[in-house]
């Protein structure tokens, strides 16, 4: 389906499939330097984005399911424009119209700003559970954050580690376990008897979450039940940014990525969900699978240069990067990401620096920072310009975001009015 169509078939409007979806007007020949991309996240202005998306067809716009808007000057300087000057300016209009910054936001920011809850906010509730993802969604993120792993029997799974965490996982006999199986040993049914509802008393890890409310009796989720719940809560808008959990250094804990991927693939299309979902890796090798395989789906490259669980560096090579070294591009992460052909990237926070933001955005690449639990990082990170942030907190963020003009996703009960929801359940 092309935009065209998409128009043709509705000639009076959109409709909520039509807004739901992208329309990328661009120069195809020339890849992502030369496109204008048409965020759904321009959603919350549904007039402006049906008079986008007719302009984006008289013009010749190719559907896509990419999800973000990307205006930098660059591309509009590069990309295959109208030949008509009114044409020209009458398009450039809408697109100015639909990026304009709230007052207060940053004004070089390269897409609406992203809330992203970690984890389902793990600060709050139990990390990559249904309880945390009905919680995130109740009080209203733009996305879910989750991390994925495979098990024995195929099925994909939400969960941070690559095996059972003993800092989570309880026994049937009710005893936190000493040692993590790794999934890939296990099957789902196995998996399922593990209680993960409440991080073990007393560790370091309870410590760092003292306000997370334990939820007893809560399971490893699936992908699938995940979507689930998304669809049980009627939220037409949130996305999902879902991690492939490889480690090139520990290869045997965990399907290969090309076996990762196509599970993973398979299942978003199973499940009709490729459109909602941007897929985020450490492991750069799983992205170039994915923007070959399902080109539609954005891919988001995950960083860490600092530290002892470092994956990129400036002056030398990492497992991770599948040849797309900082140091091959003058030490700039956000070169190597453009040139795997990354056009999102998610450093951890305490890498980044104004500067690096704007070199980013001059190559039109957005960045999404991670993890960001301070409510005065937060601002500080929106004030330089992040495209968006992923929080344990997204409560705080909401708050920090809202103060500064940004827009914030409605909650549930304020979407579904008063005879709706309260707010999401989570079984
Ligand atoms: O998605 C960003 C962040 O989740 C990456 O770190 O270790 O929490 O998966 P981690
Ligand atoms: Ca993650």
């Amino acid at each position: 389906m092309n935009a065209t169509a998409a128009i043709a078939t509705n000639p009076g409007g959109c409709n909520s499939s039509q807004i739901a979806d992208d329309v990328l007007w661009s120069e195809p020949r020339n890849g992502v330097d030369e496109c204008v991309y048409v965020s759904v996240l321009a959603r919350r202005s549904a007039t402006r984005y049906c008079a986008l998306l007719g302009h984006a067809a008289a013009f010749g716009a190719r559907y896509t399911g990419w999800k973000f808007l990307s205006l930098s000057t660059p591309a509009l300087k590069t990309a295959h424009l109208p030949s008509s000057p009114l044409a020209l300016g009458v398009l450039l209009m809408f697109l100015a119209a639909s990026v304009q910054p709230a007052p207060g936001a940053e004004a070089t920011r390269l897409v609406p700003f992203d809330i992203e809850a970690h984890r389902g906010g793990r600060a709050l509730r139990p990390e990559n559970t249904l309880p945390a993802f009905a919680n995130a969604l109740s009080m209203g993120v733009d996305t879910l954050e989750l991390d994925m792993g495979i098990t024995k029997d195929g099925v994909v799974i939400v969960s941070h580690e690559r095996a059972l965490n003993p800092n989570l996982a309880r026994a049937p006999d009710g005893r936190y376990i000493d040692t993590g199986i790794p999934y890939i040993q296990l099957t789902l049914s196995q998996i399922k008897a593990y209680d993960v509802g409440q991080i073990r008393p007393g560790s370091a890890y309870a410590a760092q979450f003292p306000e997370q409310l334990a939820v007893p009796g809560t399971r490893i989720p699936t992908l699938s039940e995940v979507f689930a719940l998304v669809r049980r809560s009627g939220d037409k808008h949130v996305r999902l940014n879902i991690e492939t959990k490889i480690n090139p250094t520990h290869p045997q804990e965990s399907l290969d990525a090309e076996h990762f991927v196509a599970v993973v693939l398979d299942l978003l299309r199973r499940e009709h969900f490729s459109n909602r979902v941007m897929i985020e890796s450490f492991d750069w090798h799983t992205l170039l699978l994915v923007q070959r395989l399902a080109p539609k789906i954005a891919t988001v490259y995950l960083t860490q240069q600092t530290g002892p669980d470092a994956t990129v560096y400036a002056a030398k090579a990492s497992a991770w990067t599948a040849g797309y070294d900082p140091s091959n591009y003058g030490g700039s992460v956000a070169r190597a990401v453009r040139a795997a052909g990354g056009k999102l990237w998610s450093p951890d926070y305490r890498d980044i620096d104004a500067r690096a933001i704007a070199e980013a955005h001059e190559l039109g690449v957005a960045v999404i920072a991670w993890t960001v639990n301070d409510a005065r990082d937060m601002g500080r990170l929106i004030d330089m310009g992040v495209d968006g942030i992923i929080s344990d907190q997204p409560d705080v963020l909401r708050t920090v975001a809202a103060a500064k003009g940004i827009q914030v996703p409605p909650g549930a009960s304020e979407s579904r009015g008063r005879r709706g929801l309260r707010s999401v359940p989570s079984n």
